[in-house]
Formats: structure tokens, sequence, C-alpha cells
């Protein structure tokens, strides 16, 4: 398995957008948005670190060992559909769609992404999932999937937006969630904070060669949809001439 979309017996392989991004930057749920619109599937490779980071939780597992963690990868069996209207999260047999966004997961998960071989293992799961879904399409999101997971997809797209922006982001969308129960002020730290650790493992705040960047700071939610799909029409036909 490699991690191109173009392979010369590539007839029924999906067409694939990678889109990558910081915390806050809208690149979910633009992506499932967009996904919605052109009947594509949809797959947010963050949800499997999350769920990951989960298990290691309710396993009572010290998230800095590498190798425990490794050891529970084994016994790891994620599923997750690509449907961009209801994305479900199953891991080990059980429902963990609502469980993965918890304040704890989120402090947790990039311990557990930071692991060479958890991001190897995942890497080939996400190709494969790609390849297997059936779909015309599929976008994929999250923090190195234009660089790493696939380098050569058709469209490529680094979403961001200034912090102050995305900490507000993600303070409305946690606001929406369960209301009253959490601080802007902690949101903000723990978004940035994860930014910071997460930054050390890839880089997602600057576009690799050929990698269009969308900077959706004075965007609204229909503004970012319109840009990121001007960019992957003008990519695939820009692929097909
Ligand atoms: O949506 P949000 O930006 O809050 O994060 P997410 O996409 O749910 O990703 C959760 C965490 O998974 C990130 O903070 C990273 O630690 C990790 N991640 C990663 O390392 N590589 C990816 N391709 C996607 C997510």
């Amino acid at each position: 398995m490699t991690g191109t979309n173009k392979s010369a017996d590539s007839g029924t392989e999906p067409i694939v957008v990678a889109v990558d991004g910081p915390a806050g930057s809208g690149k979910s749920s633009v992506s499932r948005k967009i996904a919605q619109q052109l009947g594509y599937g949809y797959l947010d490779t963050g949800a499997a670190y999350r769920a990951l980071a989960w298990l290691v939780g309710e396993r009572g597992i010290n998230k800095d060992d590498s190798d425990a963690v490794c050891a529970l990868v084994e016994d790891f069996h994620y599923a997750s559909t690509l449907d961009p209207e209801t994305p479900s999260v199953v891991v080990n047999g059980t429902d963990a769609t609502m469980a993965i966004r918890r304040p704890e997961v989120s402090s947790d998960v990039s311990a557990v992404a930071r692991i060479a071989r958890v991001r190897e293992h995942f890497n080939s799961m996400f190709r494969v999932i790609v390849a297997d879904s059936g779909m015309p399409g599929v976008i994929v999101e999250g923090r190195d999937i234009t660089t790493v997971v696939f380098p050569d997809a058709s469209v490529r797209i680094l979403l961001t937006a200034d912090e102050t922006v995305r900490a507000l982001r993600r303070n409305a969308e946690l606001a929406e969630q369960s209301p009253g129960s959490h601080s802007a002020k902690k949101t903000a730290e723990q978004l940035h904070a994860r930014d910071r650790a997460d930054s050390r493992v890839v880089d997602f705040m600057n576009a690799a060669e050929g990698v269009v960047l969308i900077d959706s700071t004075t965007l609204n939610f229909d503004e970012t949809v319109d840009a990121v799909i001007a960019v992957i029409r003008e990519q695939t036909v820009k692929e097909k001439a």
C-alpha cells in the first residue's frame, strides 16, 4: 500500500482531498459539509487518535508509556463510518463517538499521537479505509494528511486561521455542545497547548510545496466552504487535463 491515489491501476480508487490544519481552523466542519455537497466520504483522522487516547484512559494505561500504548494498539479495533451526515466511532465494539470529545481525551491525545509506531500503524489504516471506501472521493482531514498520509492526493489544502479566532470558534462549538460547562480562557489555553505539543510532531502551520493555503480568519463558514470547493474544482480539473 502506498500513500498515493494515482497509481496506474487506480481506475476505481477514490479521489483524495487532503485537508490539514490546527485545532479550531474549521477543518472538520468544513470538510464534512463539502463531503456532503460532493457526495464524498469523510475521514476524520483525529478521531482515531482520540479513540486510542480514550481507550488508554479506559484501560488505566499511562499515556506516556510508549511501549504500553503500542501494545494496546494491537488490541485496538477501530471502525468509523465515512458518512459525513453521521460520523461515528466504534472501538472494540463500544460506541465512543461522544466519549472521544471529552476534555480529558483532548488533553491526553497529543501524548499518544507523538508515538512514531502509533502513527505508522494509523497511517496504514487510513490508507486502507480510503482504498476500500467504494466512494468516488474521500475528504481526509488531520495534521499530516497532505505531507505524510496522502502526499500525492489530487487536492491538498492547509486550512488555517489566527490563533484568537480559532480559540473563539472552538469555544462556540463547546458552548453549543454543553452550555455553561466550560471556561473560554481554559479552552483557549488547552487548544494552544495542544497545538504546541502537536507541532513538535508534524508541521501543520506552514503549507508544504504544492499545498494550497486557505486562511479562514476573515471568512465565515459558508465562505470557507466555497473557498475550499473552488480549490477542489481547480485542482481536479487541472489533474484531468
Ligand atoms: O479537531 P481538533 O483540531 O481539535 O483535533 P482532532 O482533529 O480531533 O485531532 C486530535 C488530535 O489527534 C490532535 O491534537 C493530534 O494530536 C492528533 N492528530 C494527529 O496527530 N495527526 C492527525 N492526522 C490527526 C490528529
